[in-house]
């Protein structure tokens, strides 16, 4: 069984119910208030260990606040070896609106998700071979170091460019095996309209990166999937669902997505998997308690169908 590495971040997300989003110059009064765990990289581990993944994860708290972070790792049986405690730093934070519709606005602080060494990524790299997996996305400093350590020596490395910033243009992106991206950042990769047509996005990018296979997803209308070297492009349509907080759907949607491929599960059947376990976070609060069990997830599917079809 492939080791499945998550060099990621872990926030404590603190998630306020607004009436709508707040306007430049507006003070709101929230609704409510609530503090989860998340983080993409946390999101993501679990998502990956819930899906049955053997999942080891490097990143950074704050040793005064972290003790929720952390334990989440553990319930989950994510090996923390390569997680650090920070002395006089602050765990990474975010302040998240969700509106009546279930949409969020992320305000995102880095602390010490920003704080990593390249001699504790050699480290921790050290530890993985050939094969094994290293999952990304770009909430932590020196990404672009880590994707190219790892590609060196044969480990399948898979990024979720987000959130799009001047970094994710300066990561070797060709060396990644998957590169998995909703449509503005598929398009700011291609220099193409956020509104373009996705076929056209997808076309590009794997002109770009033709050595990498491609998840384009598009919120909710579905997903395109587009393997390297193949012409093919398998699409699945999203399940229509009650969304009350869409945080963390994008990450439970890779998470099993790269464990079921990682476990030589059919493409479009991992497609599929990861579809129906993004649309049961969406009907759920915050982000790592939103993530369901790969039980829920086959249920899903028998009980909803297939959503596979041939063009979206
Ligand atoms: O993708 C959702 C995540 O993004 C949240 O959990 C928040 O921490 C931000 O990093």
């Amino acid at each position: 069984m492939a080791k499945l590495l998550v060099y990621g971040s872990l926030n404590i997300d603190y998630v306020y119910q607004m009436p709508h989003f707040v306007q430049p110059g507006e003070t709101l009064l929230s609704l409510s208030r609530q503090e989860f765990a998340g983080g993409k990289g946390l999101n993501q581990a679990v998502a990956l260990a819930k899906a049955g993944g053997n999942v080891y994860f490097e990143g950074a708290v704050g040793k005064n606040d972290g003790t929720l972070l952390l334990q989440v790792l553990k319930d989950n049986h994510i090996d923390l070896t390569f997680v650090k405690e920070r002395d006089n730093m602050a765990s990474g934070h975010t302040v998240i609106q969700v509106d009546p519709h279930g949409q969020n606005c992320i305000l995102l602080y880095g602390g010490a998700n920003h704080s990593h060494s390249k001699e504790e990524i050699d480290t921790c790299l050290s530890t993985f071979a050939s094969g094994d997996y290293l999952v990304l996305q770009n909430e932590t400093n020196d990404v672009a170091y880590i994707m190219a350590q790892a590609a060196a020596k044969g480990l399948k490395v898979c990024v979720n460019a987000s959130p799009l910033n001047q970094a994710i243009f300066e990561m070797p992106l060709e060396k990644c095996e998957f590169i998995i991206v909703n449509e503005i950042e598929g398009s700011a990769l291609v220099e193409e309209k956020e509104d373009a047509d996705p076929y056209l996005i997808l076309s590009k990018l794997k002109a770009k990166y033709p050595q990498s296979s491609f998840v384009l997803t598009l919120g909710s209308k579905g997903s395109l999937l587009s393997m390297a070297q193949q012409d093919a492009v398998i699409a699945c349509k999203a399940y229509k669902v009650q969304a009350v907080d869409t945080t963390a759907a994008g990450d439970t949607f890779l998470g099993y997505f790269v464990e079921q491929i990682s476990s030589n599960v059919e493409p479009q059947i991992a497609l599929q998997r990861a579809t129906a376990a993004s649309a049961i976070a969406v009907t759920r609060k915050g982000a790592v308690p939103s993530i369901p069990a790969i039980e829920e997830v086959l249920a899903f599917v028998k009980e909803h169908g297939s959503t596979l079809v041939d063009k979206l």
